[in-house]
């Protein structure tokens, strides 16, 4: 951590545009702890930044851009004491110039936040620091957009409907942008309790959900007590139901993978009542009104997964590299570049194209740039492939031209040196 020194303030230089000694020494940016910045954008970072930030502190920024304006904050540099719930260091930011108001995040670690967006033209920023282990700090840059500008860029809002949608930017069309936090209050009439039932659901997937995710609170704001869950990867979530009339939604993408996002139905019905089931519309599953989060809870764990019998042996390869070359109708190198759940157990796969050794009748597709591929898999763990990693792909192909894989199917994690030996086997008869 210590040695990142160095490589931060040149990030920084290059980042915040200084360029050292071409560039007056009264343009850096004066870091103290707290204070009130107004105007149209600029930095605010921690306190004596790019020196370490003092331990036993706690700074307040409070941020005002012009009227009728939001503010973006987009953070450049970030690295504070992590701790799994950061309950050491902590960065909060808060929508607005109070502790009451929602707040936005609590951040603490080496990973950015992504950009964080106010509903009104104040934010606020607290950073405390206990008496151990400090680091570096954050810096971040603030300015004044003037709301719905670019819709591209804006998402969530205040929504006050019995029934809606929600979903993420870009839905359906692409992907959602990376740095985005987008928060939807959702507000029905009194006494009657929210119920959310997602339809496409694919997140950055992570053990805890550190870049990518959609939490869902009970009430209007921010607070752990009140967190109904919070969700990544590419399972869709059980539907959801809150204990009173108001849902705080927040989405935040980090500035890396970036995936489909997700789309949700809600809806409102009174409390105490039953649900109306949204498999069947002929029956209603009576839900009781308090100890249903919990109920939704245990469902999750023990809610069986309809399955094929041949994923539940073991996960093997059926042949040797060059038997299955041979027996393959398709056999690909690429990059994973999504999973998601399919019908019935199955799992579909994305794969941007590295190398197309035989290809049969599968269809390759242009997206920009990439020529990617569509697989199924039978299986959600056989074969197991991880996004983002690189693999050997060989399988069959259904009638619509997608790649199959059976549980046996070779796969195998590729590296640029397995080339030649794929082109061998390639020219070889089989
Ligand atoms: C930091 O200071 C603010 C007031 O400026 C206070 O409300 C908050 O509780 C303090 N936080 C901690 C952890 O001491």
């Amino acid at each position: 951590m210590k040695g990142s020194c160095v490589c931060a303030l040149l990030a920084l230089s290059v980042l915040l545009g200084w360029t050292g000694a071409q560039q007056p020494a009264t343009t850096r940016p004066d870091f103290t702890c707290g204070g009130d910045l107004v105007g149209k954008s600029g930095f605010v970072g921690s306190e004596g930044f790019p020196n370490f930030y003092k331990p036993n502190s706690n700074c307040t920024w409070r941020i005002t851009v012009p009227e009728g304006n939001i503010v973006t904050l987009t953070f450049r540099i970030f690295d504070l004491e992590a701790e799994p719930q950061c309950r050491y260091d902590y960065l909060d930011v808060f929508n607005g110039h109070s502790h009451s108001l929602q707040k936005l995040g609590r951040f603490c670690g080496t990973f950015r936040p992504g950009n964080l967006i106010s509903t009104s033209n104040t934010i606020m920023l607290e950073l405390v620091s206990d008496e151990a282990t400090q680091g570096r700090g954050f810096v971040a840059y603030y300015s004044a957009v003037i709301p719905y500008e670019d819709e591209q860029q804006t998402c969530g809002g205040k929504i006050t409907k019995a029934q809606g949608e929600i979903m993420t930017p870009n839905w359906p069309n692409d992907k959602y942008p990376p740095g985005t936090s987008c928060s939807w209050l959702i507000t029905v009439e009194p006494d009657m309790v929210i119920h959310v039932k997602f339809d496409k659901f694919v997140l950055e997937a992570d053990t805890y959900c550190r870049f990518d995710y959609v939490a869902f609170y009970n009430g209007g704001e921010r607070d752990d007590s009140q967190l109904i869950g919070k969700y990544c990867g590419d399972q869709a979530p059980l539907p959801i139901l809150t204990s009173g009339n108001v849902l705080l939604v927040q989405f935040v993408s980090d500035l890396s993978v970036t995936l489909d996002g997700f789309s949700a139905q809600y809806t409102s019905f009174p409390r105490g009542s039953s649900v109306p089931s949204v498999e069947s519309r002929t029956s209603t599953r009576t839900i009781p009104s308090v100890p249903v989060v919990k109920l939704l809870k245990i469902k999750k764990l023990s809610q069986p997964r309809a399955q094929n019998p041949l994923c539940a042996k073991a996960c093997k390869r059926d042949g040797t590299i060059k038997t299955s070359f041979c027996s393959s109708e398709f056999v690909i190198t690429g990059k994973i570049s999504s999973i998601s759940p399919g019908p019935r157990g199955t799992v579909n796969v994305a794969v941007s194209l590295i190398k197309v050794y035989k290809s049969g009748r599968l269809i390759i597709s242009q997206v920009g740039e990439t020529m990617s591929v569509k697989l199924v898999s039978q299986c959600r763990k056989c074969p197991l492939l991880r996004r983002g990693a690189n693999y050997i792909i060989m399988g069959q192909v259904d009638e619509e031209g997608r790649g199959t894989m059976a549980p046996g199917v070779f796969t195998a994690p590729y590296k640029a040196q397995h080339h030649n030996l794929l082109m061998n086997i390639n020219n070889q008869p089989c």
